[in-house]
């Protein structure tokens, strides 16, 4: 028996099927299949099974069409247009156990999830295993990071084939052997552990569900409703840069008011520590002195940043602080910054301070201290944090992406909620879309930004990095990616490192990265009196509409965005280690209106090895039929800003 529920374009098509009691998916596009015949369900730990001995019940359906506003985002606007059908599974026998699996089916692919209600005599279940499958094609490649290492997110994709992969994190990226492209991540990840995918058969993907330190996988009571599975399904790259699916199957907005969220662009104390100009902790090089935040400070007023992020202010960074996180004070202040002189400082000259909240992953020391320490932040004005979790295991037993930090991760950003307080978490969970429910969480880190370049010993990021992120880290969500570095080589701090860029790729990553916060990482010094700057000065973090111009993921990417408050356009462009020439049409522009386009190009003889600060800046006139030549440099990028004519 089965069931079938289509896109509302009729052109992605999902059954659903029982086979011997078995409950199965599969999903076709233009009747070509995508993903095979998959295993749905469970094993919980009391030796019930909610995946063989079932009947279907309950079969209903339903569709939707309305679009939402982003209170900030990388468009204005957003349709959540989708048919659903929900299937009720009833064991046969001997319990009656019954669940219901939810599909709704967009245009652009498709999520689901499993809902298990109240029942008697499953108050409480233990989830061992969820058998959720997705069988691909035997030829289909995927852009992976391996999952259940050290590192976290934080790896260089690769692409191998399907039947290569071991376990590896989502978002996963997909191309099928049709040539078309997939993404296999999941959605509102709330009370439940994060879904690693892996192989157990040739081309065979399950879902594996990041365990407690107890072998366990997760804890819950009935009713109970899991994290959607999600499949995006595009033609071309670019599409599932501009596919909000997992945004709509989010929850709506639960702030009644938003207005104390902005997004905006930041500098910091920061990048200085990463190449050991300062330490964070106490002694002669310390970053955070009252003397210096008043440097930062002035520098933000200056160009007008929204904020100024200050690393190293508190008690617990001396000494082995990844080891020692337990000794982290969030509320005591190191003797030579002084945070009341400082944040008064700042008011003055209307800055904001980004607070640091580094719990080095001592989670009960953290959340021990998390309300008095809002509440100190608050009191001095501080409404953003940026926390961390550096570490292997939190406690030292867990992972972060079990269910237990799936819980802590939710706790911090409601009770930031609470408080007024905005997020940019590093060493997070991975996004699912929270933040269409929790707009205060403005943006995080989990996968490899721009630190790397300042002390990674395997040479720091190469240049192919940035053309892969959009395509797969990104469509989680925002980044914390730290752009903007302009002495691309600090030989005074770190000569044997350097950031694998050109000058030109540093500017481009503004628009190619999307966070809603964004800094400009490098030390003040090196910003002044460079032209480059002009464009970090200018750059919004705030969109109207996005357009992806160009993709091939691994190679090159362009990126349009239109500023959410004014008729300015921006495009990035970032490329690999081969430079290449990409035309560009500006249709997108409005018909009739003269703009200006300042553009930052890599210059003719620009490399990222040899010749990386060879930039042209200059401008012309634009409209909407002109096509553009974007130049690119070997490791190169160009950004581009677009203004109306005399307005
Ligand atoms: C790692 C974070 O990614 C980085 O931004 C921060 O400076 C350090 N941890 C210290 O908290």
């Amino acid at each position: 028996m089965s069931h079938a529920v289509s896109s509302p374009d009729g052109r992605i098509e999902v059954t659903i099927l029982l086979a011997g009691g078995v409950p199965y998916y599969s999903v076709d596009r233009l009747g070509r299949e995508v993903i095979g015949k998959s295993r749905l369900g469970f094993v919980l730990r009391d030796g019930r099974v909610f995946n063989r001995g079932l009947e279907i019940g309950d079969v209903t359906r339903s569709s939707y069409d309305s679009t939402w506003v982003q209170p900030w985002g990388e468009v204005r606007e957003i349709r959540d247009h989708h048919n659903e059908l929900r299937l009720e599974f009833v064991e046969s026998a001997p319990g009656l156990c019954r669940m219901t699996v939810v599909f709704r089916v967009f245009n652009d692919g498709l999520g689901f999830r499993y809902e298990i209600p109240g029942q008697p005599g499953l108050e409480q279940l233990v989830i061992m295993d969820e058998r959720t499958e997705f069988v691909l094609g035997e030829t289909d490649n995927a852009w992976w990071i391996p999952a259940f290492m050290g590192n976290r997110y934080e790896y260089l994709y690769q692409k191998s084939p399907i039947r290569d992969l071991e376990a590896i994190h989502t978002p996963l990226t997909i191309e099928t052997a049709d040539g078309l492209f997939l993404s296999i991540h999941e959605a509102a990840l709330t009370d439940y552990a994060s879904m690693a995918l892996r192989r157990t058969k040739d081309n065979t993907l399950e879902c594996d569900l990041v365990p407690w330190a107890d072998g366990t996988k997760v804890k819950a009571s009935t009713p109970l409703v899991t994290p959607w599975r999600t499949i995006q399904i595009a033609d071309e790259p670019g599409e599932l840069v501009t596919s909000y699916l997992v945004l709509n199957l989010n929850e709506p907005c639960r702030l009644e008011d938003t207005s104390w969220i902005t997004p905006g662009k930041y500098v910091g104390i920061w990048w200085g520590m990463h190449i050991g100009k300062y330490t964070w902790g106490s002694g002669r090089n310390h970053g955070a002195t009252t003397e210096n935040a008043k440097k930062y400070i002035d520098f933000a007023a200056k160009y007008g940043f929204v904020g100024v992020l200050i690393e190293g202010w508190n008690t617990g960074w001396d000494g082995n602080w990844i080891q020692n996180g337990e000794i982290f004070n969030f509320t005591t202040p190191h003797r030579d910054f002084d945070i009341e002189e400082v944040t008064r400082y700042a008011a003055e000259r209307g800055v904001g301070i980004i607070g640091h909240h580094e719990n080095g992953a001592a989670i009960y020391n953290y959340e021990r201290q998390m309300e008095p320490a809002f509440y100190y932040y608050k009191r001095l004005g501080i409404d953003m944090i940026k926390t961390g979790y550096v570490g292997t295991r939190v406690n030292k037993t867990e992972w972060h992406h079990g269910q237990y930090m799936v819980e802590h991760y939710r706790s911090v950003v409601e009770a930031a909620a609470r408080h007024r307080i905005m997020l940019d978490v590093h060493e997070p969970i991975k996004d699912t879309g929270i933040r269409r429910t929790y707009p205060n969480m403005l943006t995080r880190e989990g996968a490899r930004g721009m630190e790397y370049d300042a002390w990674s010993g395997d040479g720091g990021n190469p240049p192919e990095h940035t053309t892969i992120l959009p395509f797969t880290r990104m469509l989680s969500g925002p980044f914390d990616f730290t752009p903007g570095i302009f002495d691309l080589f600090f030989n005074q701090y770190r000569p044997n490192n350097r950031s694998n860029t050109t000058l030109a790729r540093q500017l481009a990553h503004y628009v190619v990265i999307y966070s809603p916060l964004q800094m400009a990482a490098d030390l003040p010094e090196n910003y002044d009196g460079q032209p480059a700057f002009q464009f970090i000065v200018d750059v919004p973090a705030d969109w109207e509409d996005t357009r992806v111009l160009h993709a091939k993921i691994g190679d090159y990417v362009t990126i349009a965005r239109k500023d959410r408050n004014s008729e300015d356009w921006y495009i990035g462009s970032v490329t690999d280690e081969n430079g290449r020439t990409l035309k560009t049409s500006l249709d997108f522009l409005d018909p009739g209106r003269e703009y200006v386009a300042e553009i930052y190009a890599d210059a003719a003889d620009a490399d990222w090895e040899s010749d990386p600060l060879a930039i042209d800046i200059y401008e012309r006139e634009v409209d909407y039929t002109t096509n553009l030549e974007i130049n690119l440099g070997p490791g190169g990028g160009q950004a581009i800003r677009i203004r109306p004519v005399n307005e």
